[in-house]
């Protein structure tokens, strides 16, 4: 074990600042247009990548597996959020056995932190073309190679199956792949949580009841 690792740990700062501050009470009622708000501040004040968030699943036995993922855009829905993968990957079998998953974003330069979750429905054959064919060709080439997830025996494997690939979009510029498939997450709860230098964070809590959001504090 790296006995300098907590010292060089504990080094790094965190929550350095400076931070905004977040006022709840004039936070929004829906926290779908409060999710609207916050991304539109971290993009103008050039948070890096504001677009990729952590998605959590689990599979039928409750064996949870996360990774990052882009944000394809918000659902018409407030609360909603889309997000697009191959229904044979590790994530899309969760998914398919599971259908309810979390999202979360940390945004470091403004201490922010956002949690939706909720369940997830597949979006239909003519949203996955139209993610699909928006994608410049090296995603799309990418789309068309191999099997997300499964088992690659060596890279000479990946360099062949991607040329085939290659292959495969330059015939037909509109192929999709049979598997690709947006998703979209239908938050019942979400959280936003204000960090700050003081540690005296905000925490602001959403929970939808029947048609309704409730919020409140939670304790940092
Ligand atoms: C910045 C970044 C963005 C990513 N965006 C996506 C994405 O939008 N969709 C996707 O399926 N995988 C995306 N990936 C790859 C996933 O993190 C993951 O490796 C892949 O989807 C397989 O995950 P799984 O085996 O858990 O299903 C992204 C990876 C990174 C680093």
């Amino acid at each position: 074990m790296d006995e300098e690792l907590p010292a060089r740990l504990r080094a790094v700062p965190v929550l350095a600042g400076p931070l905004p501050s977040f006022d709840p009470d004039g936070a929004d009622p829906s926290p779908g247009r409060q999710f609207a708000r916050w991304l539109d501040e971290a993009l103008d004040d050039g948070v890096p990548e504001p677009h990729v968030m952590t998605l959590g699943t689990a599979d039928r036995d409750g064996r949870p597996s996360a990774r990052v993922l882009m944000l394809r855009g918000l659902g018409a829905d407030a609360g909603t959020f889309v997000f697009a993968s191959d229904a044979g990957s590790h994530k899309g079998h969760d998914l398919a056995a599971n259908p309810y998953a979390v999202l979360s974003w940390y945004w470091p330069l403004q201490g922010r932190q956002i949690r939706a979750a909720g369940a997830v429905e597949v979006l239909g054959a003519d949203a996955a073309r139209e993610d699909f064919l928006r994608r410049r060709e090296a995603s799309r080439i990418a789309g068309f190679t191999g099997r997300m997830s499964a088992p690659l025996a060596d890279p000479g494997t990946y360099d062949a199956e991607r040329r085939r690939a290659a292959d495969v979009v330059a015939a037909d510029p509109r192929a999709v792949p049979a598997g690709h498939t947006v998703y979209r997450l239908r938050a019942d709860e979400m959280e936003f949580f204000q960090g700050s230098q003081g540690a005296s964070h905000v925490r602001l809590h959403y929970v939808r009841q029947g048609g309704e959001w409730r919020r409140g504090l939670l304790w940092p």
